[in-house]
């Protein structure tokens, strides 16, 4: 399974003869990917088919919102418009994450070489302090997880149009035309979409979408169709008049309403004083190949980028598999997560020491820390301690056009269906964001991370994020991959594997995303593994290093991946998750 010099070397002649390649005339040769197999008790197989198309690929969590991107493609447009087109079409069909209500990451790669990183994170609102989230007694309470106090200030709607002014080639009414009508005339609810509502109807039966997503206590039947007269309106809007409709115009006013009537504190200044960051996309290196990936306020890029360095630092990683490469993993992750938790926030706020963390030669000082023959305790590491426990919903989607132009963007209102709020004079959910800052420094969060004052609330700060949108290049800085995924933390730890797993293990996009996963995030200080993805011997092994194991029912992550393959295309949408990849 590991990479033998003969392939590296073929790698290295075909990524040299790529240089050479007429862009998508000649379609160029990829690197032979290596058979793999998974232990018997792991629950998805090796070698899955995934999507292929010769000119451009789209893969989102759900079908008919990369449909919406096709639609855009096959229209003329560029990977910035479908890409919009997706995040707008996912407000529709995809309520539990796709949003008008929250925010996210852009990485945008296009065909000339030039890169880009949009933050449209949400934003502390102007009345939000420190210690909003914690009672008399100092202890934390759930109402930054719940109603009305747990939302952020939207950035989904300056972020989806301040990239398409910028890098799109088509109107805001041309691009929303496929979600205003997935809204306006409805689509069939699925089985997916029915077990989502179900499973969160406790939350969203306690505000206003009740009326909508659950007439009667049930979800809408499978098989009926779900029309959105409220949302199409509001998009409508959108449509005509721009962002400036939501943050200052009607929208605002039904959004400053919702928070009147629940005591939240969004007023109409927060909503006229958000702003989108348009930020420097980090650029690192990981065994020749380039990966383009998103630098703070989100820790994603940062995190990635400092776990593949330690990870570089060995020639060669065991094969996959086995306890002596989860045990490298692990380590990595545990490094690379205790500087996330403690030194990374929101650049306009504190001061990040991106450079630092991300260099070799910091790296390098971490490796050397790692002993072959045993676990390091993250209290040797580091004193802070976790409590508490994590919950799961985000959504990323990949977008490559016919020229090249690629680009990864991952959305969320954190957890499904977001804080339950839902805008009634708007129609759609509003996030609890707030969840991810720092509410007690030390304390830890609904994922279980321990995080630090650089992470502490501040009026009009973002709060700190694990969305990792990326682009690799190969070594002759060929598009190769366009990836990221959900899972809070795990979004880190699911999208840096199914990378390791493309360049070290040589794995295809399917088995990449089908791999079994593990996770580190330093505190709590165990290793998690999916459930029947590690071997007896294996996970003997790891408790023998001295890990503590903790078996993990869900999935570690939830990954969607575009990747190039000989002669186009591959789209892949994670076997734990669902989605469709739909290409020309
Ligand atoms: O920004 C973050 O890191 C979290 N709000 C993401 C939450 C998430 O992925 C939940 N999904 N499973």
């Amino acid at each position: 399974m590991m990479l033998s010099s003969t392939v590296r070397n073929l790698v290295l002649l075909t990524a040299a003869s790529l240089a050479c390649a007429p862009a998508r005339v000649t379609p160029p040769a990829i690197p032979d990917r290596t058979a793999v197999t998974f232990p018997d008790t792991w629950r998805f197989p090796a070698g899955a088919r995934a999507a292929f198309a010769r000119n451009a690929m789209i893969a989102s969590n759900d079908r008919l919102a990369s449909e919406a991107g096709n639609e855009i493609l096959r229209q003329g447009g560029n990977a910035v418009d479908a890409a919009v087109a997706v995040g707008f079409a996912l407000v529709a069909t995809h309520p539990e994450a796709g949003n008008l209500g929250g925010g996210g990451y852009m990485v945008i790669r296009l065909a000339d070489g030039r890169t880009a990183a949009l933050d449209y994170r949400e934003m502390a609102p102007l009345a939000a302090n420190r210690d909003m989230y914690l009672d008399a007694e100092g202890n934390v309470t759930d109402a930054s997880v719940e109603g009305y106090l747990a939302s952020g200030v939207p950035g989904a709607v300056a972020g989806m149009a301040a990239a398409l002014e910028r890098y799109g080639t088509m109107t805001l009414a041309q691009v929303m035309a496929p979600a205003l009508r997935l809204a306006e005339q409805g689509f069939v609810v699925d089985s997916n979409l029915f077990a989502s509502i179900r499973g969160d109807r406790r939350l969203i039966g306690r505000f206003a979408g009740a009326s909508l997503f659950l007439p009667g206590g049930e979800p809408p039947p499978i098989g009926s169709t779900l029309r959105q007269p409220t949302l199409a309106r509001t998009l409508r809007l959108i449509a005509a008049q721009g962002p400036e409709v939501f943050y200052r115009g009607e929208i605002a006013d039904s959004i400053v309403a919702e928070m009147r009537r629940g005591g939240g504190i969004i007023t109409t200044e927060d909503l006229a004083g958000y702003r989108v960051a348009w930020r420097e996309a980090i650029r690192s290196t990981y065994r020749g190949y380039t990966l383009l990936t998103m630098p703070p306020s989100s820790s994603g890029g940062v995190t990635i980028t400092e776990t593949l360095n330690i990870l570089e630092t060995f020639p060669v990683l065991p094969e996959f598999g086995r306890a002596a490469y989860f045990h490298r993993l692990a380590s990595a992750y545990q490094r690379a997560f205790i500087d996330r938790n403690s030194k990374l926030g929101d650049p306009d706020f504190v001061s990040v020491p991106v450079a630092e963390l991300t260099s070799k030669e910091y790296a390098r000082r971490l490796a050397s820390t790692i002993e072959p023959g045993r676990s390091t305790p993250t209290s040797s590491l580091t004193s802070v301690r976790p409590e508490g426990g994590e919950s799961m919903h985000t959504t990323h989607f990949s977008v490559v056009d016919a020229q090249g132009n690629a680009v990864a963007t991952t959305t969320t209102i954190n957890s499904l269906y977001g804080s339950g709020v839902y805008v009634a004079g708007a129609g759609f959910f509003m996030n609890n964001e707030m969840d991810d800052f720092a509410a007690k420094p030390g304390v830890a969060n609904q994922f279980g991370l321990v995080q630090g004052e650089q992470n502490a609330i501040a009026p009009r700060k973002r709060m700190l994020s694990a969305m990792s949108p990326t682009i690799v290049l190969d070594p002759a800085d060929q598009l190769l991959l366009v990836v990221g995924a959900r899972g809070g933390p795990r979004i880190i730890t699911g999208t840096s594997q199914v990378i390791l797993n493309v360049i070290d293990h040589r794995m295809s996009l399917a088995d990449a995303m089908s791999a079994p996963r593990i996770h580190h995030q330093a505190l709590p200080d165990e290793l998690r593994f999916e459930e029947g993805g590690l071997t007896p011997e294996a996970q003997t092994a790891l408790r023998l290093l001295g890990y503590e194991l903790d078996s993990n029912p869900g999935g570690i992550g939830t990954v969607i991946g575009v990747m190039r393959v000989p002669g186009g295309w591959e789209g892949f949408v994670d076997p734990r998750s669902y989605g469709g990849a739909v290409g020309n």
